[in-house]
């Protein structure tokens, strides 16, 4: 068997090397600096100590630009720094969920993913990387800070320079380095995550739903892979196991630049989908990121569900899946933007509702610790314990299993809900690419007017709306698990009618600095169910940007994208 050996380079120090909310991601150009990439993946596998030696990792990524290169160096960092063996999807290609489900499924002590999520890709795209344990989660603040500790001390990272895999071909490669053996398995990317999504549904109820039977006509799906990693998982899923035809799945080819597309499934971004099932008679539409974790779902004419409410439809439904039955309901959670709805619906049958940061993160320990099967976001993500990340393809699978189960068409369902429980209307602003000085001074601002004494108790007033201030805080998270405490999670005004506005920064963007204002109320009265949440939260819309002055401030008098 060949034996290589491992050369230590010495290296330069690079700042700014901090996981954000999702991993380290930077532009395609910064990761191309030399030792760049090679600084992160020696610290995030110098962060693993003594787990690391004989160790096995899972590697892959969304497909995007210079994710090929990733996955070579990191072979040949992980086989000169006692890593045992690597699982590497083919062509470098695993989604998110899928790295999830096979660091899982093989008990390996973790995974390295490389993606950016839902920023554009190419080579003037984003890139990014990003570190799961061994619960199949991304690491907890504990682990991307030590690993940004190590990238500011780095002086050397080891590597087998003259090793070289094929990674598009299916294969067992073994060689030996410095006397000891390191094996690359190159394995299927989409058959552990099938075969997880057979189990968890009924394929059976779905396939009829789909091709229609017992007199009733076949419920036509529009699924856009939106040039993500999906591409090859749609296909498998939706096609070759549940008879989806061609025609109705598109951008389902994987592209290092998604073909231009910014893949990120919202109503702005995803517009092609929304278009099509707007002018076309499709029943159901579904849309999800470049690495596979969110999800968009509209109905009819593209009706649209707000993910707050996706989130609140599930859990009242869960018992329809198979997955669920057998496991039972543990508790529900959602981010603390993300829209109250899920909490009704807790509240009515009992069940415990988290609330945690923004960030899939947050919801591994309470599932680790039994005590959550559905959570979600208002960023467009849903999920449950079968894995530690978001799911986008369990969540579109999650709607049709439970279409398939109460028969009816998708906006159906929501005013059935919301007959029920009442609307927790929902937007989300966004304000892209603004400048990071002036974006923290408002912050500041906005921090300063609601910390001050007074400030509970003000009555906010828009139009014939009044709004009386119950709470107000930079929101701060005890990990009921853990005890760990993460603190600054966005700034929260509370109102006595159970409003809120909050403030936020984003923590996934690669440059610039992108506000997030969330705005929810609720309203029991049946008549403003279909109404336009815009027009419901136009009062409260107009208090946050006056109260922040976000428009003196950054210079916008507009979002770039509403949710
Ligand atoms: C990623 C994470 C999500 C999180 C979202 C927030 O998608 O996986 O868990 O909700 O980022 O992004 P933001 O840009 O608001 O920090
Ligand atoms: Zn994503």
């Amino acid at each position: 068997m060949t034996s290589l050996s491992v050369t230590s380079i010495n290296t330069v120090i690079f700042d700014g090397q901090k996981p954000g909310t999702s991993g380290l991601r930077k532009a395609v150009k910064v990761f191309q600096q030399q030792h760049y990439t090679e600084n992160f993946v020696q610290a995030i596998l110098d962060a693993q100590r003594e787990k690391l030696l004989g160790s096995t990792l899972v590697i892959g990524g969304d497909g995007r630009y210079y994710g090929r290169e990733a996955v070579q160096k990191i072979i040949k960092i992980a086989a000169a720094n006692g890593v045992s063996k690597l699982l590497v999807g083919q062509n470098g290609i695993l989604s998110t969920p899928a790295v999830s489900t096979i660091i899982r499924k093989n008990k390996t002590l973790g995974g390295i993913v490389l993606t950016a999520s839902h920023n554009p890709g190419g080579p003037n795209g984003d890139f990014g990387i990003k570190f799961n344990c061994e619960n199949g989660g991304p690491a907890p603040d504990a682990v991307t800070n030590k690993i940004y500790e190590l990238t500011k001390t780095i002086k050397k990272y080891k590597i087998v320079n003259d090793l070289h895999v094929d990674i598009d071909k299916i294969q067992s490669f073994s060689i030996q380095v410095d006397g000891k053996p390191f094996t690359v398995d190159i394995i299927d990317s989409v058959n552990d995550y099938t075969a997880l999504m057979k189990e968890i549904f009924d394929f059976d109820s779905i396939k009829k739903l789909l091709q229609g039977s017992d007199g009733n006509s076949s419920f036509n799906v529009l699924i856009d892979a939106m040039n993500g990693v999906t591409g090859p998982y749609v296909k498998r899923i939706f096609g070759k196991e549940l008879g989806v035809s061609e025609s109705n799945m598109v951008n389902c080819v994987p592209k290092e630049d998604f073909g231009g597309l910014h893949p990120d499934p919202n109503l702005t971004y995803a517009a092609g989908l929304v278009n099509a099932v707007k002018s076309d008679p499709y029943d159901f539409g579904a849309a999800f990121d470049g690495d596979g974790d969110r999800n968009m779902i509209i109905g009819k004419k593209a009706f649209f569900v707000n993910p707050s409410d996706s989130l609140a439809i599930l859990a009242n439904n869960l018992n329809v899946i198979p997955y669920f039955r057998k496991t039972g309901i543990k508790g529900y959670a959602r981010s603390m933007p993300t829209g109250a709805a899920v909490d009704r619906v807790a509240t009515k049958t009992n069940i415990q509702c988290y609330e945690v940061p923004t960030g899939w993160k947050y919801f591994g320990n309470l599932m680790d610790a039994g005590k959550l099967s559905l959570c979600g976001e208002e960023s467009f993500g849903t999920g449950s314990d079968h894995i530690r990340e978001k799911d986008g393809i369990w969540a579109a699978l999650a709607w049709l299993n439970v279409i398939a189960s109460v028969k009816k068409p998708v906006e159906q369902i929501l005013l059935d809900h919301w007959g029920i429980y009442g609307r927790n209307f929902f937007t989300r602003y966004d304000y892209e690419n603004c400048d990071s000085d002036k974006s923290n001074k408002m912050m500041d601002y906005v921090e300063n007017l609601i910390n001050k004494n007074d400030f509970v108790g003000t009555k906010l007033k828009s139009g014939n709306k009044t709004y009386v201030v119950k709470e107000a805080d930079n929101y701060s998270y005890k990990d009921p698990i853990d005890g760990s405490v993460s603190s600054k999670q966005g700034l929260r005004i509370l109102f006595e009618d159970g409003s809120r506005i909050i403030f936020r920064l984003s923590g996934t963007g690669s440059s610039g600095a992108t506000i997030r204002l969330y705005i929810e109320s609720y309203e029991s009265d049946p008549s403003t169910f279909v109404q336009d949440p815009q027009v419901i939260l136009k009062p409260l819309v107009d208090i946050s940007l006056n109260l922040s002055k976000l428009g003196e401030y950054t210079g916008r008098d507009k979002p770039t994208v509403i949710t």
